[in-house]
């Protein structure tokens, strides 16, 4: 998979190959589809020196996976440090190019991804006094190559890193397009799509997590007849920086990593600072790379016992009651939710301290006795008696002013002295830099766990940092904190399943998916909302990593209405939930609600670890569909919304993806309130070649009853063995 031949490595995964000529300074010779093993490549690198010799400014313009400050480019580059002597001329030379079984075998207090079959270890050192390990691990069942720095001070003074990316690759000249994921909350991760025409494009977060506002995931589309997508991402949860870099010389770079921003580390003698790995593939076509990224996801980043494990159907208390329940209210919502087979109940924000609103309690995880009729075991277990997993929330990494915490540690919370600390939402950040509070998490999370027996932990966060001691180390720091205190919680409690969460999507990144097997995507339950917000999360991330809710009608947030169909079909794209007051529903409601779960428990294995594939954009048409195939092909299970009604008869019309053109399907549609239902067979190559309309799929009735509102209908497939 990875072999070096006249210094030349070629790092092969199954439908890619990477050659980096080894010289001082390695280049890329070639990044595209998987080439036969021969013995010479060097014609990869033929022209490159007129190039050079017409170019002014860059010395170095041929393509490479490395550069740095003071190097002879003129365009943004991948690592800046100052020397001792405050100087920033930083020109590393490879010394060492070897082949390792693995991943590079040091300690880390990093997450990465896992499962690598080879690495291949680049050994650089500059004059500066430093080393710098890079190194390039591939998997043999993934196009995902993963690629990340270590640098170490060699020498005898501090050093100063202003920048240190993750990942460098030039691709060269293209017609490229930048596709970002981009939004804010309640509309994260909204595909953005930029045409480069010049300069820098970039995607990044500066208040501490990965953010609503620019996801990590990122892909260069190159439009020019060669085409070719490359995508990349980060593990990591912090403040990141992803740079499409369009040089009129050389053409696109693109770099990944840490953001710069307010980031000087000081690297003393000895020590060693690593930098979070990242990921990149490349394909023919973006969703060949959107494809190879969220099984490279599902098989080499999400972990631990609930790695392959269903995601249980939960319910929350959210949306139906804030702040304000009983014991008898929730278990009330209990039994109803058992009553309908739902598995899991989550006690969200609201259940300890004297926490009736969001001004106060903050680290004080002590259950509110009164609210729970009793200890929160007593409750706990009243839960399971009623049929239902236990699941709680917690909001580990804040402080709320007016808690028995922040009294007796006010040193705990982020803070400048001769500052005023900055309130969001009533409250302040801990200080995730300091052992102590660290210890105090864990401590406290543990003591909650215990204390419920819970199965699930809801890991919300619900502000950024902006009160910055020590600010040239503080985001880095503040990551590396919270990755400890989760390395912690995950080891201890492997059984309990994590779901992360800020402010809806505000951190749904790479990073936290190491440790916590599904993110809580929006906060934004409408089914219109969703679709976009889904369909932007699924071009990198798997379906069941996506925690997705039927939520109530009017939707809180938008205050669209739609029917309970529509809210099921597009929320059980994911890790799937509900989140409105149960025990408001009437028997023939909730007689739909128990039809809903049993389908999604039937085809809940292809729901959340079918292979996805997009078949209409929500942002391209008047139509969302997307269809989930089983790794095996014999099941299926498609989904397709209209945005709008269509006047003048255009006939709706489905074509599929991903079907086995060879197999016999039985094709049924979900049956639905007002629906005709449809079922009949075809083969794969039909379902997937042809524009199959499926009669008056979307009936009058309907767009009466619903005015003005998406209307979806979903379709299962059963292969026929004969
Ligand atoms: C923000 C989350 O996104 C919500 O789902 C909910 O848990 C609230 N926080 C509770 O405060």
């Amino acid at each position: 998979m990875i072999r070096i031949q006249n210094a030349i490595a070629k790092l092969d995964t199954p439908h890619t190959t990477l050659l980096l000529k080894l010289e001082d300074r390695p280049k890329i010779l070639y990044y595209g589809g998987r080439l036969r093993d021969a013995e010479d490549y060097t014609y990869f690198g033929l022209g490159t020196d007129g190039v050079l010799l017409s170019s002014a400014d860059d010395v170095h313009c041929e393509a490479s996976v490395l550069s740095s400050s003071g190097d002879g480019n003129n365009r943004e580059s991948m690592l800046h440090i100052i020397g001792g002597d405050g100087s920033g001329t930083l020109r590393p030379v490879l010394i060492e190019a070897k082949i390792k079984k693995g991943k590079p075998d040091y300690e880390s207090a990093l997450p990465s991804s896992y499962g690598a079959k080879e690495s291949l270890l680049l050994r650089y050192l500059d004059s500066m006094g430093l080393e710098i390990l890079q190194y390039f691990s591939v998997f043999g069942d993934s196009d995902v190559i993963a690629t990340s720095v270590r640098i170490r001070n060699t020498g005898k003074e501090t050093l100063q890193i202003r920048r240190c990316m993750s990942l460098q690759l030039d691709l060269g000249e293209g017609n490229w397009e930048a596709v970002t994921l981009d939004g804010a909350s309640q509309r994260e991760r909204c595909p953005n799509r930029t045409i480069l025409r010049g300069g820098s494009l970039s995607a990044a977060s500066f208040a501490g997590l990965s953010s609503n506002v620019h996801n990590p995931f990122v892909i260069a589309n190159n439009r020019h007849a060669r085409g070719g997508s490359v995508a990349c991402n980060l593990v990591w949860s912090g403040n990141h920086r992803e740079i499409f870099d369009l040089s009129p010389v050389s053409g696109l770079r693109l770099l990944s990593g840490l953001n710069d921003y307010l980031f000087n580390y000081k690297l003393k003698p000895d020590e060693t600072f690593e930098a979070p790995e990242a990921i990149f593939v490349r394909g023919e076509k973006e969703e060949d790379v959107c494809m190879e990224m969220r099984s490279f996801v599902a098989e080499h980043i999400v972990r631990g016992e609930w790695k392959k494990r269903a995601r249980p159907v939960l319910i929350n208390s959210w949306e139906g009651f804030l702040f304000s329940f009983d014991k008898e209210k929730l278990l009330e919502f209990c039994r109803r939710a058992a009553m309908v087979g739902i598995e899991l109940f989550v006690m969200d924000d609201g259940w300890f301290g004297n926490r009736n609103d969001d001004t106060c309690s903050l680290g004080d995880w002590v259950a509110n006795r009164k609210k729970l009729g009793g200890s929160l075991r007593e409750f706990a277990d009243e839960v399971r008696k009623s049929g239902l997993m236990f699941g709680i929330w917690m909001e580990p990494e804040m402080i709320s002013k007016d808690s028995d915490l922040f009294r007796t540690h006010p040193e705990y919370a982020l803070s400048v002295p001769g500052k005023e600390t900055l309130e969001i939402r009533h409250q302040r950040v801990l200080d995730l830099t300091n052992p102590a509070v660290q210890k105090f998490m864990i401590g406290a999370i543990s003591s909650v766990i215990e204390e419920s027996g819970a199965s699930y932990v809801k890991w919300d966060c619900n502000r950024g940092i902006f009160d910055l001691p020590g600010a040239e180390e503080l985001f880095y720091r503040y990551t590396l904190g919270l990755y400890k205190v989760l390395s912690a919680i995950t080891k201890k409690y492997p059984q309990v399943l994590i779901e992360s969460c800020a402010s809806g999507g505000n951190r749904y990144d790479l990073g936290m998916l190491c440790f916590t097997p599904q993110i809580w995507a929006s906060d934004n339950t409408d089914a219109r909302s969703r679709l976009a917000i889904q369909e932007g999360t699924l071009f990198g991330y798997p379906q069941s990593t996506m925690g997705a809710h039927v939520g109530s009608s009017p939707n809180p947030h938008t205050f669209n209405s739609s029917s309970p169909d529509t809210r099921f079909s597009v929320a059980s794209a994911g890790a799937f939930g509900y989140e409105f007051d149960i025990t408001a529903l009437n028997d023939t409601m909730l007689e739909n609600i128990r039809n809903q779960v049993t389908f999604y428990k039937q085809w809940r294995d292809v729901l959340q670890f079918g292979r996805y594939y997009r078949t209409d954009s929500v942002f391209e048409g008047d139509a969302s569909g997307w269809i989930v195939v089983s790794e095996d092909g014999s099941r299926a299970v498609a989904t397709v919304a209209l945005l709008g009604k269509r006047c003048g008869g255009v006939p709706f019309r489905m074509r599929f993806k991903g079907l086995d053109p060879n197999a016999l399907y039985a094709v049924a549609s979900r049956p639905q309130k007002r629906a005709n239902p449809i079922a009949f067979q075809a083969y794969g190559d039909a379902l997937c070649q042809g524009n199959i309309r499926l009669g008056n799929v979307f009936t009058e009735e309907e767009m009466h009853a619903y005015s003005n509102e998406v209307v979806t209908r979903m379709f299962t497939f059963t292969r026929i063995d004969r």
